[in-house]
C-alpha cells in the first residue's frame, strides 16, 4: 500500500475534472488524495456529491461546493477508490463502508473513473473479503443466507461481521457489514445477482461494468487502464 502511488492516481484524475461539471467524490484514503488535488485547482461552478459523511467533511474543509444526488442527479464524472480491480476493471468495493452511497452516485454518473495504488490490480476477485451491507433487523438470518449463497459459489467460509474497536461498524445510513472471504469469485456476475436477491441485503461491494477507466499510481507516474 503506497500511499505516493494512491496520491499520483488522485492527482491524475483531478486534472480530468473541468469547471461546470457536477462531480461524484469518492471515498476512502485514496479518493481523499483526489478530493485534496480537486480543491486544490480552484475549478469554477463545481458541484460535488460526496459518497459518505467523512468524505463530504474533508470536502467541506477544504471549500467545494457540496450537492446531493437528489439535488443534482446527473453525475458528469466520479472518482472513487476501489479494494481491488479485477479483469475488465470489475471491482470490490466497501472496505471504508461506503459502499451503498458509492453504488449510488457511481450509477448516476455519465463517466467513472477507478483510482488506486498498484497493489489493488489483481489477476482474479476475492483475496479483499467481500464487504456486504445489510439491514440491523434479523441480520444473523440475513446472514445465514448470506453463507448458503456463498456455498453455492463454493465459498465455505461464512461471512464475518464487521467491527471496530469492539463495537458493530453501521455505515452512514444505519446499516451492518459482513465481510465474506471469498478467496477467489469465479463468477461475480452471478455472486452479485444472486447476493442482490437475499431479502435484507442493501447491497454488495461487486461494482462491476461500472468503471471507465482506471487510473493506477506507481512510484513514478500512473498507468492508464480501460476495461
Ligand atoms: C470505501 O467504502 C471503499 O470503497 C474505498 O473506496 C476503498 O475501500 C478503497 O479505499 P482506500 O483508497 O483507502 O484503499
Amino acid at each position: 500500500m503506497s500511499d505516493l502511488q494512491k496520491r499520483l492516481a488522485g492527482e491524475a484524475a483531478a486534472l480530468r475534472v473541468e469547471s461546470g461539471m457536477i462531480v461524484g467524490l469518492g471515498t476512502g484514503s485514496t479518493a481523499a488524495w483526489f478530493v485534496k488535488a480537486l480543491a486544490a485547482r480552484g475549478l469554477k461552478d463545481l458541484r460535488c456529491v460526496p459518497t459518505s459523511e467523512k468524505t463530504a467533511d474533508l470536502a467541506r474543509e477544504l471549500g467545494l461546493t457540496l450537492s446531493t444526488l437528489d439535488d443534482t442527479p446527473k453525475i458528469d464524472l466520479t472518482v472513487d477508490g476501489a479494494d481491488e480491480i479485477g479483469p475488465g476493471l470489475a471491482l470490490i468495493k466497501g472496505g471504508g463502508a461506503a459502499l451503498l452511497r458509492e453504488k449510488l452516485v457511481w450509477e448516476a454518473s455519465r463517466s467513472c473513473i477507478v483510482i488506486a495504488d498498484a497493489a489493488k490490480v489483481v489477476p482474479v476477485l476475492g483475496a479483499f473479503a467481500l464487504p456486504i451491507e445489510v439491514v440491523a433487523f434479523g441480520h444473523k438470518t440475513t446472514a445465514n443466507r448470506i453463507a448458503d449463497v456463498l456455498l453455492d459459489h463454493e465459498i465455505a467460509m461464512p461471512a464475518r461481521l464487521r467491527q471496530a474497536d469492539r463495537a458493530l461498524v453501521r455505515t452512514d445510513g444505519g446499516n451492518l457489514i459482513y465481510d465474506a472471504a471469498c478467496g477467489a469469485i469465479h463468477d461475480p456476475v452471478r455472486l452479485a445477482d444472486d447476493l442482490k436477491l437475499i431479502t435484507g441485503v442493501v447491497e454488495h461491494g461487486l461494482f462491476l461494468d461500472l468503471a471507465d477507466e482506471a487510473i493506477i499510481g506507481l512510484d513514478s507516474g500512473v498507468d492508464v487502464l480501460l476495461p
